[in-house]
């Protein structure tokens, strides 16, 4: 189905584009694996989406009819609570079925591979899967062996598609138009699959990034990306107008990659008393969990400056715009 009708079928009267203009709103892939599979044009029509799914769950009835012919399996090999749950809900709000399956409480504990598993799912008439598991590339394998629409919700160190598009989308909402903003992205950037699909999104969109953390946080091969590497803190956030801030993935490093987390807090730490002293208004956000205290302090979390529950709020509006075009691509 085209989703100008679906448009007309489930999305609010709010909805004055002409129907020409909706004929077009068609994603350029059938799959969400990465951002670095998107065009600019594929992004933008996702922006526009959310924007009406926004106005949405933000009605006393928060709901629409658009997937209600659609089931969802919501497939997690690895721990999750903000994307999980955003995807259930915004797979409710637009009114599809959905099944979630849980890795540790699932028969993948017996042996049955990935593909066995995901192939036994879909014969239950699943017709979209969205997968975090541990191994980069999963989602691309499963893309290459099934026929259902595959969403990426994070592959290992890869990439976190959704993520990068609600950050994204959240800060088009504070600053508007990506083009020419300094956005820079402070933390450990070797294990975060949202580093790389932030990189991949924000440049798409014309903005200019900046990473920031210890030589030993950061890979070698970014500058080749086009992405500036900074290890001074306070010089990255006097360049920047967003701060994106990652948690140090302990879970992820086998190796020390900085000597104590009280020294890391110290030196590549983002605190009040720092951002006070710039005199000047950064948006500050994190795509969670915060490690309070080592990344980032709590009274910079929670200040005024501060979008990190806006992200989350965003992030259900943008899933709903994914799910709602991908079904389109069946
Ligand atoms: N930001 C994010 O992916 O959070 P979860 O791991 O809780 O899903």
């Amino acid at each position: 189905m085209v989703v100008g009708s679906r448009l007309r079928a489930g999305l609010p009267s709010t909805d004055h584009r002409p129907p020409d203009k909706k004929m077009q709103q068609q994603l350029s892939t059938k799959h969400l694996l990465g951002i670095k599979y998107l065009t600019e044009d594929d992004i933008q029509i996702i922006f526009e989406t959310a924007d009406e799914f926004k106005e949405v769950i933000n009605r006393p009835i928060k709901k629409v009819p658009s997937l209600r012919d659609i089931t969802v399996a919501n497939m997690f090999f690895e721990n999750s609570t903000r994307t999980r749950i955003s995807f259930e809900l915004a797979e409710k709000r637009l009114s599809a079925d959905t099944v979630n399956f849980s890795a540790s409480a699932s028969s993948v504990s017996k042996g049955e591979t990935l593909l066995d598993t995901v192939n036994n799912v879909l014969s239950m008439k699943v017709d979209m899967i969205v997968m975090r598991h541990p191994a980069p590339g999963a989602p691309q394998f499963l893309a290459r062996n099934i026929k259902a629409n595959i969403i990426n919700a994070g592959d290992g160190t890869h990439e976190h598609p959704t993520q990068a598009l609600l950050d994204a989308y959240s800060i088009r909402e504070q600053l508007g138009d990506l083009a020419g903003k300094k956005i820079a992205i402070f933390g450990d950037i070797t294990h975060s699959r949202v580093a790389l699909s932030n990189i991949f999104c924000l440049q798409k969109l014309g903005a200019e990034v900046k990473v920031c953390g210890p030589p030993t946080l950061i890979p070698k091969h970014l500058p080749a990306l086009g992405v500036g590497v900074e290890h001074d803190v306070r010089k990255t956030l006097e360049w920047c107008d967003v701060a994106n801030v990652l948690r140090i993935q302990l879970e992820r490093q086998d190796i020390k990659y900085f000597p104590s987390l009280r020294e890391y807090s110290l030196y590549f730490g983002i605190n009040k008393e720092l951002l006070d002293s710039l005199n000047k208004k950064i948006v500050i956000m994190h795509p969670g969990p915060i490690n309070r205290g080592v990344e980032i302090t709590s009274d910079v979390a929670d200040s005024e400056h501060s979008i990190i529950l806006q992200q989350v709020e965003n992030g259900v509006a943008v899933r709903m715009a994914v799910l709602y075009l991908l079904a389109a691509r069946k």
